[in-house]
């Protein structure tokens, strides 16, 4: 399964990311730029921001009840389809997904 990061530069990254595996996780393993992930995915940092390409919002799903406060203390300001990569994992239904990194 793989997923890609589109970065602020232009430039876009597709990653092979194993079921179950964050985009938060796979992102920083592979180092993605602008992806910090510096709670390890306890949801209390938001430096895993990622605006989900409105093709894959639906399938991507709404964010948790805290997963939505920790989206407003985002350094880049939040978007319709703002998510928090730590909180979204990769499974068939995922395969494919196509994110934006934010410019922080
Ligand atoms: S890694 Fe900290 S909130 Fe996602």
């Amino acid at each position: 399964m793989h997923a890609t990061w589109k970065l602020a530069d232009g430039r876009e990254i597709t990653l092979d990311v194993p079921e179950g595996e964050s985009l938060m996780q796979a992102a920083t393993r592979h180092g993605v730029p602008g992806i910090i992930g510096e709670c390890g995915g306890s949801l209390s940092c938001a430096t895993c921001h990622v605006v989900v390409d409105p093709a894959w919002a639906d399938r991507a799903g709404p964010p948790g009840a805290f997963e939505e406060d920790m989206l407003d203390i985002t350094e880049a300001g939040r978007e319709p389809t703002s998510r928090l990569s730590c909180q979204i994992r990769m499974s068939a239904a995922l395969d494919g997904i196509v994110v934006r990194v934010p410019q922080g």
